[in-house]
């Protein structure tokens, strides 16, 4: 190969900035070219590109959000739009594409390569960490540090006031960011998509708290969540049943998604970039790189898309015993 594309696409995470350094610089470190093509999908179709060199990533490593803007592009879901994208991409001499970005970025690449048969390599960007294949996507960590971070502020005011908080985190239909940084946090309970504790054990645990000599409660529950109530809804049904209880909701929202990344997801970043530009190179295609047992690895993008990463069962037995 002698020209690599490299673009962000669907929600943004910390890190990606990172992971574009490093793509950009493996190339430049094997006298490869490479352009960012920015608005993920949708300026491959506007051929909204630019050059990268070495010095074009300077001192982003630290920085949250992507320098080359991300996007859910609705053209590039019609064969109209990846043609557009596919002569643009060749017009600029561009001969593979490495996508950062979830499973539906890795979509897009897997059919963009099945009508063009154009070399393509996914590094799995999202703070859901819901991609098969690898134990950690980019920004998780990060995310998961943030969250942890606000759940220790929301904490303080929670304990002085005697209060019951329900804090809502990312994740969309997964419960890893929920489950982890509840844990981390000392939640009293955690509602995730993947397991369905049920009203009825909700009100009994957080009766027991109480009991047990507890003045203030902190409920994680992730946006996925299928309890059958919104977070809102928990509140006014708490309420309702016990009514000794004084609740709060806290959305966090997309301040989620922000924030300078953390060490790991750094290094991770640093790692998968070199991996994705250096299995081009190799010839390969329609691969994910990711992590598995701190070893980076290939995972076929079909697999990446249509397997499930599961979350850790043994969590939820140590969240009850930690909530004890
Ligand atoms: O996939 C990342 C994510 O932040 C999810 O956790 C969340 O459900 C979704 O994106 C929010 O999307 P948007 O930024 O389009 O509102």
């Amino acid at each position: 190969i002698k020209k690599v594309g490299v673009l962000t696409s669907g929600g943004d995470s910390p890190g990606m900035n990172a992971a574009i350094r490093s793509v950009v610089r493996t190339c430049a470190f094997h006298n490869i070219e490479c352009i960012g093509i920015y608005r993920g999908y949708q300026g491959m179709i506007e051929g909204d590109f630019k050059e990268m060199g070495p010095r074009s990533v300077n001192n982003i490593v630290n920085k949250g959000g992507t320098i080359l803007k991300s996007a859910r592009s609705v053209e590039f879901r019609t064969p109209e739009g990846r043609k557009k994208a596919h002569e643009n991409l060749v017009k600029a001499g561009v001969d593979a594409l490495v996508v950062i970005g979830g499973d539906g970025s890795f979509t897009g690449g897997l059919i963009f390569n099945s009508e063009y048969d154009f070399p393509v390599m996914g590094i799995p960007g999202t703070i859901d960490n819901d991609i098969y294949g690898t134990t950690h996507t980019l920004g998780y960590d990060t995310a998961l540090n943030t969250v942890v971070d606000c759940i220790d502020k929301i904490r303080d005011t929670a304990s002085s006031h005697n209060r019951l908080f329900f804090v809502e985190v990312m994740g969309r239909d997964a419960g890893h960011i929920a489950l982890n940084a509840g844990i981390g946090a000392g939640a009293e309970e955690i509602l995730i998509p993947e397991e369905d504790l049920g009203l009825d054990r909700l009100l009994d645990s957080l009766q027991k708290s109480k009991a047990s000599g507890k003045s203030s409660s902190i409920v994680v529950i992730a946006e996925g969540d299928k309890i059958g109530k919104n977070v809102f809804e928990l509140k006014d049904y708490v309420e309702a049943n016990l009514p000794e209880y004084d609740v709060r909701v806290s959305v966090l929202g997309h301040m989620q998604r922000g924030g300078s990344p953390s060490c790991f997801d750094r290094v991770l970043a640093s790692r998968l970039g070199v991996k994705a530009v250096e299995s081009l190179i190799e010839g390969k295609s329609n691969y994910m790189v990711g992590l598995r047992e701190d070893k980076v690895s290939l995972t076929p993008l079909e697999q990446a898309i249509k397997g499930k990463s599961e979350i850790d069962r043994e969590l939820l037995r140590v969240s009850d015993i930690m909530s004890t």
